[in-house]
């Protein structure tokens, strides 16, 4: 590009000599609107690549969130975090639950008593430890292989009942069938298909788990944000 000395410079050359000087300016000015254009062009791409990248970002976490689930779990069962003291309540003499789920739980509770039929909560939250107990001195008393024990029982850590939003329900009426498939023939069970839903309450184990057997007295809470993260991914993968 001319300096401002050589543009007055061009007015002091012989009028012949001026149409060279023009077009050099011209030629001059092309260059620079090539250049610009160019560099457009490069800032245009770059900004299209960016914002494809930022879109499926979130999607490459959810599917790596996905297949952590589903490597994170033991022998058909997913990972929970122990519930912190503060948030459980006792509703009787060895039962704590959630104190989120408390009140939904001793409402459907009084409803079936008013449809004649009696609820029995046989157990609530289980911490880590207690679960500890559970899994690996009945494994052994019982001479079970941990896959075997895990049909039952989930390992420490991995169960829904330490989260406080899960609860095995008997019936009054047929306490043999506490803990039992038996369960399900019983009117409890029947009043709890036909009604749990109202209170938040879903089945955890079914007739279809491929590596837990069916747990009819084994219900979960759903009802608040806090309870829907924590089975989630649970909810995805069944
Ligand atoms: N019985 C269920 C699987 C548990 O131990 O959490
Ligand atoms: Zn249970």
């Amino acid at each position: 590009m001319k300096s401002k000395e050589e543009l007055k410079d061009a007015f002091d050359i012989p009028v012949a000599e001026r149409k060279y000087f023009n077009e050099t300016i011209q030629i001059n000015k092309k260059n620079i609107l090539l250049s610009l254009s160019f560099l457009l062009l490069l800032f245009s791409i770059s900004v299209l690549r960016f914002s494809k990248n930022s879109i499926q970002t979130p999607l490459i976490i959810n599917n790596i969130q996905n297949d952590n689930n589903q490597d994170a779990s033991i022998l058909g069962h997913l990972p929970y975090n122990e519930i912190s003291k503060e948030k459980l309540v006792v509703i009787e003499p060895n039962i704590e639950v959630h104190i989120d789920m408390s009140e939904a739980l001793l409402k459907m509770r009084d409803d079936a008593k008013n449809d004649g039929i009696y609820l029995v909560f046989l157990s609530g939250y289980r911490s880590i430890n207690l679960q500890k107990e559970i899994f690996y001195s009945l494994k052994s008393i019982r001479n079970q292989v941990a896959s075997e024990r895990a049909r039952v029982s989930a390992p420490p850590g991995y169960s829904e009942h330490s989260t406080g939003f899960a609860i095995d329900i008997g019936d009054a009426n047929n306490r043999e069938t506490d803990f039992e498939v038996e369960f399900e023939n019983t009117d409890a069970f029947k009043w709890l298909k036909k009604n749990a839903a109202k209170y938040h309450f879903k089945l955890s184990f079914n007739q279809n788990n491929k590596n837990v057997d069916y747990e009819p007295w084994h219900w979960r809470y759903e009802g608040s944000i806090e309870a829907l993260k924590v089975f989630e991914a649970s909810n995805r993968i069944k």
